[in-house]
């Protein structure tokens, strides 16, 4: 029997990292070994995950690698922090499945990079919805009809990053399908919505809608421990959920 895929966790109390961590915690095959965030380090982590656990949030992420030596780290923190600790997790010989959003495109390459040099598995997904990766595919066969296509993304008034990451990701492959490129992208930031993608087709005549909607930070989860299980049989970074997803 094989043992369980070993997982620390930053950004463990955020609003995705905590619904993600709750899945992580109830996952079979999967062991949450550690827990890693700012604010919050020193509480107990099933305050935030809601599920029991011994497991105690703390602060420095490359001490909770170096003594739990986790097979991954998941990462659902900030812009300014996740690419550093993708790098630290690969130089530590941890696969980094990295959700968070707005790195930048070097920070981006220097992952791809480091995971080719060391042929490790590292994932930064935009979106971990398996929703999203359907609407991705659907969108392509689209764009094989109607070209000219425009995103319009809405997401709570705190989200950092503008436009969101999974729009610049809808856009590009709208693009690699034959859409007319530029294609366009419209963002709302208002209290009251989780996140919304919607693709708007124009043809002649009519239009064709496509629309996701995430109602709760729990849709990430199923996503993020398909991309822990898959990581480990990778030796390279993967961008889109759908290369993990098959
Ligand atoms: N890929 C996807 O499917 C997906 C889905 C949803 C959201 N996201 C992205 O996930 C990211 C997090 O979003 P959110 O709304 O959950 O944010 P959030 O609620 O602000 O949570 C941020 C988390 O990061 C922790 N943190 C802050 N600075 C840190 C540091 N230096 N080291 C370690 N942990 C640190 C915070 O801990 P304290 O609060 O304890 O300080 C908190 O746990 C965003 O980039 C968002 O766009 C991605």
């Amino acid at each position: 029997m094989s043992s369980a895929v070993r997982v620390v966790v930053a950004g463990a109390t955020g609003r995705t990292g905590s619904a993600v961590t709750r899945g992580l915690l109830t996952a079979e095959g999967i062991e949450v070994v550690g827990a890693v965030a700012l604010r919050h380090a020193g509480e107990p982590l099933s305050a935030h995950a809601g599920v029991p656990t011994e497991i105690r949030v703390e602060g420095d992420l490359r001490a909770c690698l170096e003594r739990e030596q986790p097979d991954v780290l998941v990462d659902f923190t900030l812009p300014s922090v996740a690419g550093s600790n993708a790098l630290l997790a690969l130089d530590l010989g941890v696969r980094p499945v990295v959700g968070t959003t707005g790195l930048a495109d070097e920070e981006l390459e220097a992952i791809r990079l480091r995971a080719q040099e060391l042929r490790l598995g590292a994932a930064v997904i935009p979106n971990f919805s398996f929703g999203i990766l359907l609407l991705g595919r659907f969108a392509r066969e689209a764009a094989r009809f109607f070209p000219k296509v425009e995103v319009v993304e809405l997401h709570h008034d705190t989200k950092l990053d503008v436009p969101s990451g999974t729009a610049l990701h809808l856009s590009e492959a709208l693009a690699a399908a034959g859409a007319r490129s530029p294609v366009p992208i419209h963002s709302v930031r208002l209290p009251g919505f989780v996140a919304r993608h919607t693709l708007i087709f124009g043809g002649t005549g009519e239009t064709l809608t496509l629309t996701h909607d995430s109602s709760s930070r729990d849709s990430f989860a199923p996503g993020v421990i398909l991309a822990v299980r898959r990581i480990l049989h990778v030796d390279h970074a993967v961008f889109d959920l759908a290369e993990l997803a098959g």
